[in-house]
Order: C-alpha cells, then sequence, then structure tokens
C-alpha cells in the first residue's frame, strides 16, 4: 500500500520537476539581457541562438570569444545566413539591421534583378512581427508607352524587357492599385537619407533595416511589468515576476 503511495508520489514529483525545469530550452529561464559582443548587449524582443524560444529574431555568434566575429541570423528555416549589423532596442525603438551580400553584388553591378529582389522579411511570432523600414515599393511591367502614372512615381526604363516604375510609401493608393493589377511589386530598402534620384541604383541599399512591432498581446504584457513568454505549444504567456 506505502508501496503505491510512494510510486505515484515519485511520478508526482517528476511532472513537477519537468514542468519546472523546462529541460528543453522552453523560456521560464530565459536571461534579461543578451551580451553579443561588438554587437552590444540588447534583450527581448532579441535573443541568441542559445535561447531560440525567448525572443523573435535569434543571433548567431554572440558566445564567440572575438567580439568582432561574423554576427548572423536565419530569416527562414534552411534559409540562408545573413550578417547582422546593428540592433537598437532604446524606449521606442526596436530595429534590427542586417546585409544581404546577394543583394549587395547586384546593386553594386547595376544588375536588373535588384529591381525585383525579393526581401525576406523576418517571420512574425506571437511577440510581434517585423516590418521594412525606409522602403519603397517598386513595380516590374512590361513596356508600355504612356502609362498613367502619379507625377511622385519614378520610371527606370534601361533594363531589357521590362520597365520599372518606384513608388513612395505615402503615394496615391488609386495609382498603386492600376499599377498592382497589372505588374509584379516587391518592396525594397532605400537609405536613410533617400532622396529621388532618377537612378534606382542611387537609393537602393544592401544594409536592411527591419523594424519590430510588439504583438497587443505582448505589448499589454510588457505594460504591466511582465515578460512575454513562450509555453511547449509555443502560445504566448505573460510571466511576472
Ligand atoms: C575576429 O573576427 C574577425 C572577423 O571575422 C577577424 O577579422 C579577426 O581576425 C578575428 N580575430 C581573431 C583574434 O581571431
Ligand atoms: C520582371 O518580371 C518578369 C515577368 O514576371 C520576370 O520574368 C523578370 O525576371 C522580372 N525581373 C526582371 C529584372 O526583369
Ligand atoms: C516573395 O516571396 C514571398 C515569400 O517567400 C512570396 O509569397 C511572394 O510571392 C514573393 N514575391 C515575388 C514578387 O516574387
Ligand atoms: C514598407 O513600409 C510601410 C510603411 O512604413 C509598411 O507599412 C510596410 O509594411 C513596409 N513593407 C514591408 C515589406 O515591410
Ligand atoms: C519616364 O519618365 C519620363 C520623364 O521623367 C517620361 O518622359 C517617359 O515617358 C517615362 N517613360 C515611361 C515608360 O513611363
Ligand atoms: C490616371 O489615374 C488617376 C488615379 O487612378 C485617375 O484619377 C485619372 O483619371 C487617370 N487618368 C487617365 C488619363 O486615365
Amino acid at each position: 500500500m506505502y508501496d503505491v503511495y510512494a510510486i505515484l508520489l515519485f511520478c508526482h514529483l517528476t511532472v513537477l520537476l519537468l514542468a519546472a525545469g523546462n529541460a528543453n530550452g522552453h523560456s521560464s529561464d530565459c536571461p534579461d539581457s543578451f551580451d553579443c559582443g561588438s554587437l552590444g548587449t540588447f534583450s527581448f524582443p532579441f535573443t541568441t541562438i542559445e535561447y531560440p524560444n525567448c525572443g523573435a529574431l535569434a543571433i548567431q555568434g554572440c558566445k564567440n570569444p572575438n567580439k568582432t566575429a561574423l554576427k548572423q541570423v536565419q530569416l527562414t528555416n534552411g534559409g540562408k545566413l545573413l550578417q547582422v549589423t546593428n540592433i537598437v532596442r532604446w524606449r521606442w525603438k526596436t530595429e534590427v539591421t542586417i546585409k544581404d551580400n546577394a543583394f549587395r553584388n547586384l546593386l553594386e553591378s547595376s544588375n536588373c534583378n535588384a529591381l525585383s529582389y525579393n526581401i525576406t522579411v523576418p517571420p512574425s511570432s506571437s511577440f510581434g512581427s517585423f516590418y521594412l523600414k525606409n522602403n519603397i515599393t517598386a513595380f516590374n511591367c512590361s513596356h508600355q508607352k504612356n502609362r498613367n502614372i502619379s507625377k511622385d512615381f519614378i520610371n527606370y526604363t534601361r533594363c531589357p524587357s521590362f520597365d520599372f516604375y518606384f513608388a513612395p510609401s505615402s503615394s496615391d493608393q488609386d495609382y498603386l492599385r492600376s499599377l498592382t493589377s497589372s505588374c509584379s511589386m516587391v518592396q525594397l530598402p532605400v537609405r536613410q537619407d533617400f532622396q529621388f534620384f532618377k537612378d534606382p541604383f542611387g537609393f537602393l541599399t544592401p544594409q536592411i533595416t527591419f523594424q519590430f512591432q510588439f504583438s497587443n498581446d505582448c505589448s499589454q504584457c510588457q505594460g504591466r511589468g511582465g515578460y512575454c513568454r513562450l509555453d511547449s505549444h509555443a502560445k504566448l504567456y505573460c510571466a511576472m515576476r
């Protein structure tokens, strides 16, 4: 009889211990901040590859004793590694800047493929989502004379077979819609001191800054002084300390 109790008690304890310990990388033991060599120290929503579930974007190479060693990030499962050049986590500004060398090569050689390059934005999670800061919309259209475009668009007609049109993000929706229906569209990063030169290779940049927007649930949690964490089903919960 006592044996049965002992076994039951033992099982119960094991379950409790497993739940508390979260041995397999779950987020009950997330550090408050992360040291990352020359990138500095940062905090949630950024994390390091050693704590992949502790944030929305996990940086590789932070543990390297060589502080200037390459810091990289993989934006999709199986995607290529991209160099992280800056992280800003300060008050309302939450940004990460990466350098895409494939895109840089296309830009430096004024290759038309740069103008329809599909930038990968880091995936959204229950913590929030990323978006491309300082972007313009680029349209890849078949040749056509006298397209009805807005005055604030610019055109680039030096690529074979296709014409490109660039529209600032503040552009008139009606004009955007008319191009969206007949052309393919991507959004591309532009320099911060961006001016509409005639030449897109002058205003596009391979330094790509993503801004992070916390999800409502996570913002509310942080507003109550809590910490956004993921449970074992990757569902958001608010940890208080
Ligand atoms: C540290 O890493 C940088 C960048 O990869 C490299 O240029 C430098 O030689 C490395 N320094 C040492 C001491 O390994
Ligand atoms: C533009 O769009 C066409 C048709 O979708 C595509 O074949 C081409 O690769 C795109 N990019 C460039 C640089 O022409
Ligand atoms: C860009 O990539 C995304 C996801 O990888 C895809 O859904 C989208 O259709 C692509 N856009 C273009 C213009 O190729
Ligand atoms: C481009 O910028 C606009 C306005 O700032 C933003 O709404 C949009 O999500 C950005 N595009 C991408 C692909 O993140
Ligand atoms: C491109 O813009 C120039 C003026 O900036 C205009 O004369 C020309 O017709 C435009 N070309 C196309 C294909 O829209
Ligand atoms: C050009 O497009 C604008 C916005 O969609 C529209 O108001 C205008 O009537 C169009 N002009 C012509 C000549 O089609």
